[in-house]
Parts: C-alpha cells; structure tokens; sequence
C-alpha cells in the first residue's frame, strides 16, 4: 500500500466517523513559545483547553488532520531505522465528543480492518503516586480484541504533556507492531501546570499521533523508513554514498530543509532559523549533489504539499552554500590539525567558522569520540554568559537590562512590565487608527516601567469621547486576550502584509512582523514591523488607561498610557 492510499484512508476513515478533517498548520507554529510544531494537536490547544469552540469552527466535536512536525530532539537519532527531524503525523483528535472506548475502537479498526495489520501488543499507563493507573484502557482494549498483549508502562512512556511548560497532558495508550511503536493515543484529561501541578480539564479530549513513516514501514513491510516508498526514491539518487547512515542524514534533511523553507523559515543564528541551518550545513559538509535530492523532494511531496515551491528552495540552499563553503573549508582544515577534538575546540568551530556540532562530531571521527552533544551545550551556554556578564558591566551593572532606543528595563521586573506596556502600545496604535481612521501613524514611542509615551500624526486635540472609545477598543482587544505571534520575513513580503512601518526608518532585509489576532475568528487587530519583545496572550497585559493626551507640534500628538 503506498502512501499516498495511507493518507487518504485515514481522513477517510475518520471523515466517516464524524470527524472534520482541518489542514495540516504551518511548521511555525502560532504559539511563540514553541520554535517549530512538534505534533498535531499543537493547532487545537485552545479547543483542549475550552478557550475556542470547536462546534463552531469545524461544525464538529471530532477533527483528523495530517500534521507536518519537527523533533528537534531527533536529530543525533537520524540514520538509524526508524527516526526523522521531519515528518507527517496522522492525529485524530476530540474535544468532547468521545473519549477512551471510541478512541481505542478506531485504532484497533484503523490499524487491523482497514489496513489488515497484526497489532504487537499495546501498553498502558501504570499509575503512580498523582495520576491513577488507567485501568478502564486496559479493560477496553481487553473488550476490543480479546487477543491482544498488554504491557503496563510508567510516566516517560505512558503520559503526555507538555514539558517545562503548561497545556493539556494526561495517560497515554501506545500501539506496537513489528517492535515499533506506531501509534500514541492520548487521553487529555488535565492541564498541566509548569510547576507540574495538575488540574481536572473540564471537558476530558482525545489527541492521538501516528507517524505516517513508520506506520508506511509497517504496511509495506519494510525493515527501516527508508526502504519505504516516502525514501526511496530520495535514497535511489544516493547510490554514489558508500555510508548508508550519511544516505538517511542527507534523505531525512532534504525533506526537512524543503518543508521548513516552504513555511517561511529562513536560515539566521537564532530559533528555527539556526535549526535550519545546521540541517543545509552538514548536508552541504557532506559535499554530495544534494540540489537534486531537494528537486525530487518537490516532485516526491508537492502533492500534497503545493507550497513546497522548488526556485525557493534551491535558491536560498544556494544561498547557504556560497555563505558556508570558504568557513567551511577553512575549519575542516583546523579540524584536522588538532589531536582530540573537545568541546570548547568544537565550540570554537561554530564560533569562528560556522561549522555546527554534527559537522565537527563527524568530520573529527576519532579524534572526537568522546565529544558530546551535551558537553557542547554547556560550552555555549557558558559562552552567552560571559557576553551577557559583559552587556551588563556595559551598563554599570546597575544600568539597563533592556534598551531598544523605545523600550528601557534596567531589571527583569521592569522587563516584565515594559514588554507588557509595549503590546499595550501597539495596541494603542491599532485603536486610535480604529477610532480616528488611517490618518493615524505612528511619530514616536518611549517605554518605560511607569508608562508608555507614543506620539502619531493627527491634526488636532482629541475630544473626551474620542479618547473613551479609543480605551474601550484598546481595553476590549486586551479583554479578548487576542494571540500575540511574530513572523520573520524578507522586507518586501513583510511590507506587502500591509504591516504597519516607518517610512523614515532603515530596516534590515530580513524584518520581523509582529500580530495581534483572535484566534476564533482569524481577524487581526494590529499588525506592524517590530522587533520585539512582546506578550505572548493580550490578557497578560491588563487594562490600561490614557493618563494624559497633548500635542507636541503641529500634526503630532502625544498619549500616555498606564496601567490602572
Ligand atoms: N501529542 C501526542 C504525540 O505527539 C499525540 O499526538 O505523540
């Protein structure tokens, strides 16, 4: 069965069992506490967690989608049968329309009718001193197929939830099927606190996750992803790599490279752009025809996937190439003067030449055996603290913290409150422009922990019931507790989203765009160039006054805004 067939009998399958089936979400996921989408219950957080309606918004309880996701955590793991950074994820999901009996009835039906597959055994959680073992799994896998084997498993295997962080969690039920685990079924039955503290949701959901690779592994038979019809037309153009490990790195980040330029990701040192490049750059290390292999991703994904567009790709790998291949050069060179590659030697190949860990790990061979990861981590992180030490002896260690020229926090308090006010702000702006119309531009703002002062173009004084409608509409938006999300992108794009900016300003190439928009009904309220930092949710912000409006020249007025 190829897998285009798998993916159109699972939406199918779902789609007849009630389910809306919702487009896969861009890599870069709404949620700016996350880099990249990870899984495919990441887009239906707030109908988890009750904050959006899901009869309204896909006239249904139940959706199935096929995510495209990213696990950075992957990627030592790559090479090996059955791990990616890159893949599609099968999910289906509910947020109140059923739970466990149904949940387990459509993957034991997906899986053995369906498909025809031999379910291995299936696991279930165990229990410990917070959460309950899941026996009513058990008992309803037992009802479903009176065959099957079932293991008990503990938290890092039979609990989902979010790490570090707060969302929807609970147990998990776990298929296998030939040694492979295929399908992780969870049941969201709390929320998460980040002090790992648990609340009851008020509606228990279902979110469910299975690997479109590994479940095409099984179905076809094959022994590793690789073999199966996803790879092996991306393997086949390999046949010159003696080093089949090296074949899946370069197969495994052609795809990845392709599907995260397609969503807007662009190779930087920071966030989703530094992960982007360190994929181009150990392909590029490599030195194999990689332009090709990315050409046949295109022609291999672009059904489904039309934005995967193959000028862009090749160009910005292009791009990269020409930028890496001197350092490149270079650090090889020094690489292979040294004895015994350790972690600062290896720290020192990023600092100087761009040379990623991976590259330096493989390139040294022997020399660098006992390198790790890890070991590597604690390098640069201890590298950020001396230029962090530094900003701050700059500042007299009782200067500032933070300051943009717009926003100044001289402590991480005072960063709280100003990273606060300076969403308030654009906020303002948006209301004022809602209120008194397109005239409305920004002239000038100044951010500091008592207040926000923001001067715009407009002919004369406010009157009193101007300025109340301009707090309600500003009020209301923080009210909504409107999503806060940010995208980076070429100066051109960003201008043509008709993003608020000044003309008299010099921005970079590369220019973040930040936007303030309901979730619910997709509107945005405010968009506009910036660099940040900002909220992630408008309600963080808390309601705001207008202190004081007067004008400062002729065409320029002034606001200043508190919080109450
Ligand atoms: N969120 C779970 C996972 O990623 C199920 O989709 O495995």
């Amino acid at each position: 069965m190829i897998s285009k067939e798998i993916r159109e009998k699972y939406l199918n399958f779902f789609k007849e069992r009630g389910h809306a089936v919702v487009p896969s979400s861009s890599l870069i996921p709404d949620d700016p506490s996350v880099l990249l989408t990870t899984a495919g219950m990441q887009q239906f957080k707030p109908y988890f967690v009750g904050k959006a309606d899901p009869m309204k918004d896909f006239g249904s309880f139940n959706t199935a989608s096929i995510q495209k996701s990213f696990r950075t955590s992957d990627i030592d793991e790559v090479g090996d049968e059955r791990h990616l950074t890159f893949f599609e994820m099968l999910g289906n999901f509910s947020f109140g329309g059923y739970f466990k009996q149904e949940a387990i009835a459509y993957a034991h039906d997906f899986l053995t009718k369906e498909l025809g597959l031999t379910i291995q055994y299936v696991t279930v959680f165990e229990g410990d001193e917070q959460v309950p073992a899941d026996d009513e799994s058990a008992r309803i896998w037992k009802g479903v197929d009176s065959f099957v084997e079932i293991k008990k498993a503990g938290r890092a295997d039979n609990f989902w939830g979010p790490t570090g962080k707060e969302g929807p969690c609970g147990p998990t039920t776990e298929i296998y099927i030939a040694n492979t685990e295929i399908w992780n079924i969870v049941f969201n039955e709390y929320y998460c606190r980040s002090d790992g503290t648990l609340e009851n949701l008020k509606t228990p959901g279902v979110d469910t996750g299975m690997g479109l690779e590994r479940l095409a592994m099984v179905a076809q038979a094959k022994q590793s992803i690789f073999q199966t019809d996803l790879f092996e037309p991306l393997l086949s153009l390999l046949s010159d790599v003696a080093d089949e490990r090296k074949k899946r790195i370069i197969a495994d980040h052609a795809r990845a490279i392709a599907f995260l330029i397609s969503d807007g990701v662009r190779p930087s040192n920071k966030g989703a752009g530094y992960i982007l490049r360190r994929l181009m750059r150990r392909v590029i290390a490599y030195g194999y025809e990689a332009e090709s292999i990315l050409q046949r991703v295109v022609q291999l994904y672009g059904m489904p996937y039309s934005e995967l567009k193959e000028d862009v790709i090749l160009q910005e790998f292009r791009n990269e190439k020409e930028k890496f291949q001197k350092a490149l050069e270079q650090g090889v060179k020094e690489i292979e003067k040294m004895n015994v590659i350790t972690a600062p030697v290896a720290f020192q190949m990023y600092q100087s030449f761009g040379v990623p860990f991976e590259v330096t790990k493989e390139f040294g061979g022997t020399r660098a055996q006992s390198l790790t990861r890890d070991d590597f981590e604690k390098e640069f992180a201890k590298h950020q603290e001396i230029s962090r030490a530094g900003r701050e002896r700059k500042f007299g260690g009782h200067g500032l913290l933070l300051d943009t020229g717009e926003l100044k926090a001289a402590n991480e308090e005072e960063l709280k409150i100003v990273t606060r006010l300076h969403t308030a702000t654009h906020l303002l702006q948006a209301s004022l422009r809602k209120v008194l119309g397109d005239g409305v531009r920004q002239a000038g703002s100044d951010i500091t922990a008592e207040r926000t002062r923001f001067d715009f173009t407009f002919p004369r004084k406010l009157t009193p019931d101007e300025i109340r409608d301009v707090e309600q509409v500003l009020n209301g938006a923080i009210e909504g507790d409107l999503n806060v999300e940010f995208r980076e992108m070429p100066f051109e794009e960003a201008r043509a989203t008709g993003a608020l900016y000044s003309p008299k300003e010099k921005y970079p190439s590369r220019v973040k765009v930040y936007s303030v928009v309901d979730e619910k009904t997709g509107e945005v309220f405010s968009r506009e160039f910036c660099g940040g930092p900002h909220v992630g949710h408008t309600a963080e912000i808390g309601r705001v006054k207008i202190m004081k409006e007067e004008g400062v020249s002729a065409g320029t007025r002034r606001i200043r805004a508190a919080f109450l």
